[in-house]
């Protein structure tokens, strides 16, 4: 069987910052609400000319140069967002043709939070069936575009971003496990409920403000530690790991304090996690190959390390993976 592996990792964070103290004159909160209650300090929103696919692009060139490949040379470009640019065409689509990907198959992937890490297990099967040879996988988000910016529950959590990263056939073991998982009845929890089929977009729909990202907070906190523990345990069983192995434990970044209950359940010392919620708040689908990127051009990840990404979102969906960094 092949051996898949991430050979090259890119992101982009939009230039404006939102901070704490932004919020302040927009919602009756405080810096110190939020810092305490999250971790966070600032995020960054996309300028209102950049769609999920000009922020995707980006990224995806900075990977693509780190693997020294060229776009044509990509079998598949799997894009995980919950912000496309359109319900369709997929914004896979849209980057396809941005990238001059002549000779890829395209595909949108919905799993909330863990769009990057299913798309991550996606793109290590088509690899190891020996079906492909370099898939293009990418998380992206513009949550800013579906934010009540009148709702202090929600609006102070998110920020947008993208990363990406080639995936590819390999001599030496990089993805050596996947895990994914799924709880629908928890939707109700974490839902933008218009704009689809069960409720097109009407006069309504739009005064009622269900365009918007809506959220029960708690509900999805309790359900995201134990899914978040659940999946690393997972792919380090798969694997013939223990969590004492984990040289970078790379959780999805929704909140300080669900990061904190993860590794302290995992046993994993604060200096092997990789945290960055304070400057980007959570960017769902992207968080994960953000934090990839940031950990390997500052030095935190090196090759031959063992990292564990996990995480948790929207569906409910959950999903981890266990990889050997091989950059
Ligand atoms: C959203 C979250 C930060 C709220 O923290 P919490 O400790 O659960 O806070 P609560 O929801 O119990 O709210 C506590 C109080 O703070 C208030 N509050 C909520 N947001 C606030 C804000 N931005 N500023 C000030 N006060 C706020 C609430 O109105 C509530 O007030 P009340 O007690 O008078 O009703 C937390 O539940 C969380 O992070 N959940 C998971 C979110 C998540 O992961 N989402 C994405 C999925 S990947």
């Amino acid at each position: 069987m092949a051996h898949a592996g991430i050979i090259g990792i890119g992101s982009y964070l939009p230039e404006k910052v939102l901070t704490n103290q932004d919020l302040e004159e927009i919602v009756e909160t405080s810096d110190e609400w939020i810092r305490t209650r999250t971790g966070m300090r600032e995020r960054h929103i996309a300028a209102p000319d950049q769609s999920a696919s000009d922020l995707a692009f980006i990224a995806a060139q900075a990977a693509l140069e780190t693997a020294g490949i060229a776009a044509d040379q990509l079998d598949a470009v799997v894009l995980a967002t919950v912000c496309p640019d359109y319900l369709f065409p997929s914004t896979a689509c849209v980057l396809q043709d941005k990238l001059g990907a002549k000779k890829a198959g395209a595909f949108d992937l919905s799993a909330g939070c863990a769009g990057f890490a299913s798309a991550l297990s996606v793109a290590d099967a088509y690899i190891k069936s020996g079906m492909m040879e370099n898939i293009l996988v990418v998380g992206v988000e513009v949550l800013s575009r579906v934010t009540n910016w009148e709702d202090r529950n929600t609006c102070v959590l998110f920020g947008d971003g993208a990363g990406a990263a080639v995936v590819s056939a390999v001599d030496e073991e990089g993805l050596l496990a996947d895990f994914i998982k799924a709880d629908g009845s928890g939707g109700p929890f974490l839902i933008q409920p218009a704009g689809g089929s069960a409720n097109p977009a009407t006069h309504e729909t739009v005064d009622k403000k269900m365009h918007y990202v809506h959220m029960s907070g708690q509900d999805v906190f309790k359900s995201a530690v134990r899914a978040m523990v659940e999946g690393a345990r997972a792919v380090l069983e798969q694997a013939g790991f223990q969590s004492e192995d984990i040289d970078l434990l790379v959780p999805h970044q929704a909140n300080i304090r669900i990061i904190e209950a993860v590794r302290k359940r995992l046993d994993v010392p604060p200096e092997r996690a990789f945290v960055n919620i304070e400057r980007q708040a959570n960017t769902s689908a992207a968080t994960i190959p953000i934090c990839l990127d940031e950990a390997y051009r500052s030095g935190r990840l090196n090759r031959g390390d063992l990292v564990c990404t996990t995480t948790f979102g929207a569906g409910f969906a959950w999903a981890a993976n266990l990889l050997r960094w091989i950059i």
